[in-house]
């Protein structure tokens, strides 16, 4: 089987389809961003001590899963220090000479967002470690023996870095981050704000339950609840009266095959397929990769922490195993060596 994650409607990696809505949803300033409290307070601080004092921000890491707003929050970061952010990521930096075009590019002051920094090859963070440190580009001239370095000065910039995988950050790289900060998967109440505030921007009508019962199946991200919210404005303009109630919310989801969980088919099908053919596990991510025609990285970055994060799938020495909860979620009574075990 091959699924297109993308197009996943509870994929929380961005899509093209999810552009327009995002970026006039995003909030401008950390006033307006909901959630994340501890992220936020410690920022806060951290950019009027560097206003106080006239300097840019310390570099700043931000990581954790898909979607909870690390591209959001590094566009606050420029905002709140009145400077400008070049974006780009990990992946699309190729050489070393790109990311030099880039740093030579900038405005003193100016926020340097670097997505999926995990994936920097070595030889550009070897560039990227002096203009971090020192504001400088060693720049290698010639070759063999008479080859000589110089040294070019850079505007001063914070690098914001992103990540959904912290530990595959070299040890080097990470220890030239001044803020380190770990963004959470969001709750219900603070899913259930962020779809009503969404939904004023929009101009859609939702009430209390309606914005309650979307952010309940949101798997704890803003991406998600922001595109469930504009396709049950659908069914409840063609099936209601264009009120997104509890009642509208929860037809509108049941259509789209998400459960009270969040749980999609394939969130469904992954459980399901480990229970039959390896009695719930223990089994091993590269082989639940095979059974269910998924790549293994992807199976551990978008549908692992959301089952992890509600208690449905442990990982264990041996492998990954479903938890009785999530048994008892499916209807599929244990049997066996499976219930003796837990
Ligand atoms: N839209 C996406 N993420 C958000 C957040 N954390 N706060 C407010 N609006 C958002």
């Amino acid at each position: 089987m091959d699924f297109d994650n993308e197009n996943r409607i509870i994929s929380p990696d961005f899509n093209e389809s999810d552009s327009d809505l995002e970026i006039s949803l995003r909030p401008k300033t950390l006033n307006d961003y909901i959630g994340q409290e501890k992220a936020k307070e410690n920022l806060k601080i951290y950019i009027e001590a560097a206003k106080g004092r006239g300097e840019q921000l310390d570099h700043v890491l931000l990581y954790g899963p898909p979607g909870l707003g690390k591209t959001t929050l590094a566009g606050i970061i420029a905002n709140e220090m009145n400077v400008q952010m070049r974006v780009t990521s990990g992946p699309a930096i190729e050489k070393p000479g790109d990311l030099a075009a880039l740093l030579t590019n900038l405005n003193d002051g100016d926020v340097l967002f670097i997505d999926e920094i995990h994936r920097l090859s070595r030889s550009v963070e070897e560039v990227l470690y002096p203009a971090m440190e020192d504001n400088a580009l060693d720049i290698i001239i010639g070759k063999g023996p008479s080859a000589r370095s110089i040294r070019l000065d850079l505007p001063k910039f914070t690098l914001v870095g992103a990540t959904t995988r912290a530990g595959q950050l070299t040890a080097p790289l990470r220890d030239r981050f001044g803020v380190i900060a770990r963004l959470e998967m969001y709750t219900p109440e603070q899913l259930s704000q962020i779809v009503k505030r969404s939904a004023g921007i929009l101009g859609i009508a939702i009430d209390d339950t309606g914005a309650l019962e979307i952010a309940s199946r949101s798997r704890g991200t803003p991406r998600i609840a922001n595109r469930l919210l504009k396709r049950a404005r659908d069914f409840a303009e063609v099936m209601a009266d264009g009120v997104i109630t509890e009642d509208t919310a929860k037809i509108a989801l049941g259509r789209m095959e998400i459960d009270p969980l969040g749980l999609d088919l394939i969130d469904r099908l992954l459980l399901t397929s480990m229970i039959k053919n390896y009695n719930g596990g223990p089994v091993g991510l590269e082989t639940i990769a095979a059974t269910i025609g998924e790549e293994a990285v992807t199976i551990e970055d978008v549908y692992e922490p959301y089952l992890m994060q509600i208690g449905f799938l442990s990982k264990t020495p041996r492998g990954r195993v479903v938890t009785p909860l999530a048994y008892k979620h499916l209807g599929i009574p244990m049997q066996g060596q499976q219930q003796l075990d837990m």
